[in-house]
């Protein structure tokens, strides 16, 4: 696909300024989404983006923003208790235009086919901590799993990027995926943070992920290396 301009829904994150960094990079025209308390965090891309301040479940916000893009990326950010995740993918799955690539980010804990093997800590996340941090109205991690579902279900040229744990520092490249959460190539299960927005730019040009949910990983990692020809 030939991509011209992008969204991206959720720009003044820590992972929507890495994929705004990338997305200029490529030449694209960017508009960003961020909720208007954060406009400051983009203040360095001045006059090379579009600044939209507003929630980013906002459908007519979101339905103007994205009108024209060739691809959105969107942030799947599971803070707060207003449904503000599958609020946001429900904007963009119904106002993106009809051949747009639409990628989305998530951690590994969202599964598409339930055929992931979770570890102890993503176990106790979701059986423990979820209730807690939703309790307290702070998280809430179930409607990121609602969100996904929307995504899963839809038929839209869509890409759902499974974010290992993350860390900050210079890029090790493209990282590498799998199917599934427990497949050996993912063990070592860590990604920088920038590696992940740039899966998640590169993936709009990645016909083959189309409608898939790629589990990431660095291509630094050890499993990557014992388990990938890497070149
Ligand atoms: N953190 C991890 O270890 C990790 C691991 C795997 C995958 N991921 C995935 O990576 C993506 C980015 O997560 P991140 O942790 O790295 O953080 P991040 O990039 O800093 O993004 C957090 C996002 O949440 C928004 N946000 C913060 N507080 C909010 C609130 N109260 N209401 C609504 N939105 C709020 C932020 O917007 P503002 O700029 O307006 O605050 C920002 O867009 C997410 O999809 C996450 O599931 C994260």
């Amino acid at each position: 696909m030939n991509i011209k301009k992008v969204c991206i829904v959720g720009a003044s994150g820590k992972l929507g300024q890495y994929m705004v960094t990338h997305a200029l990079a490529r030449g694209y025209e960017v508009v960003g989404v961020c909720r208007p308390q954060s406009v400051d965090k983009l203040a360095h891309f001045q006059d090379r983006i579009t600044l939209v301040p507003s929630y980013t479940n906002d459908t007519d916000v979101i339905k103007a923003a994205v009108s024209d893009c060739d691809a959105v990326f969107t942030v799947l950010a599971p803070w707060g208790v207003n449904d503000y995740a599958s609020g946001t993918v429900q904007a963009v799955l119904d106002h993106a235009p009809e051949q747009a690539r639409l990628v989305f980010s998530s951690g590994w804990h969202i599964s598409k086919d339930g055929k992931d093997v979770y570890g102890y800590k993503i176990r106790m996340i979701e059986a423990v901590l979820s209730p807690i941090v939703r309790f307290l109205r702070l998280v809430d991690i179930n409607d990121q799993h609602v969100a996904a579902r929307k995504i899963f279900n839809s038929d839209r040229l869509w890409t759902l990027v499974r974010g290992s744990d993350l860390e900050e520092g210079a890029s090790e490249g493209l990282p590498v995926w799998s199917t599934h959460v427990g497949d050996a190539v993912l063990e070592s299960n860590i990604t920088r943070r920038t590696d992940f927005a740039l899966f998640m730019v590169e993936a709009a040009q990645d016909d083959s992920l189309i409608q898939k949910a790629p589990a990431i990983v660095s291509r630094a990692s050890k499993s990557a290396h014992m388990h990938v020809a890497i070149t």
